[in-house]
């Protein structure tokens, strides 16, 4: 592999706090190799995209309302492309990507889902935790594949769930470990030193 840093191209569609956290981890040294080469966004509202105007990063919106899904993507990839991507990073990214995207990149995906998988997919995440009466909750950071919430896992963090807790509470414990969580994985994926046999990630 060259020495060439690996550039991310981070998809996002609200607050962004993941993003931040990423940027803030290469800014620190704590991501070696890496630059954000693009931060992509299909709502034009989306505060993520605003934050990262503001610092000077590589930016594009691409309105996903009203547009078919497949044009969607097809525009997203020819931006991504553009940027010259190594890693497709979702921050937030509130849409299912189609097969054609995801084949675009493959095992190049990354996501972050406020659970620890295969427990809680999908939307709400959190409060499906509290309101199955899980105990113990937290993140997982995962390769992306055609199921939704389903890929390789790189690296989970968990967090108690407290009597005391609700929904807000608990996100906010979760989103804490999300943001030392994603830095993390994206430095293991990043390295190039893994091995993926089956479902089964190891650092080599
Ligand atoms: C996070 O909880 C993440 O796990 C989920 O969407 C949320 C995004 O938050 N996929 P932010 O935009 O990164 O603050």
């Amino acid at each position: 592999m060259s020495d060439a840093p690996r550039r991310l191209g981070i998809l996002l569609s609200g607050r962004g706090s993941n993003f931040l956290a990423i940027h803030h981890a290469i800014a620190e040294g704590r991501l070696p190799n890496v630059e954000i080469a693009l931060v992509l966004a299909n709502v034009a509202a989306a505060s993520g995209l605003e934050a990262a105007i503001q610092l000077g990063l590589p930016t594009a919106l691409q309105v996903s309302k009203g547009t078919p899904r497949e044009d969607h993507d097809a525009a997203m990839i020819a931006l991504l492309r553009e940027a010259k991507v190594d890693w497709v990073v979702l921050a937030g990214y509130m849409r299912v990507l189609t097969p054609a995207f995801i084949s675009a990149f493959p095992n190049r995906i990354v996501n972050i889902h406020p659970s620890l998988l295969p427990a809680f997919p999908g939307l709400h995440a959190q409060r499906q935790a509290l309101d199955y009466g899980a105990k113990v909750a937290g993140c997982t950071v995962h390769l992306v594949d055609e199921a939704v919430d389903h890929g390789t896992i790189v690296l989970q963090r968990a967090v108690p769930v407290l009597d005391t807790d609700d929904e807000a509470t608990l996100s906010a414990r979760i989103l804490a470990e999300e943001h030392l969580a994603y830095p993390q994985a994206l430095a293991r994926l990043t390295s190039g030193r893994y091995t993926i046999r089956g479902r089964q990630f190891r650092q080599a």
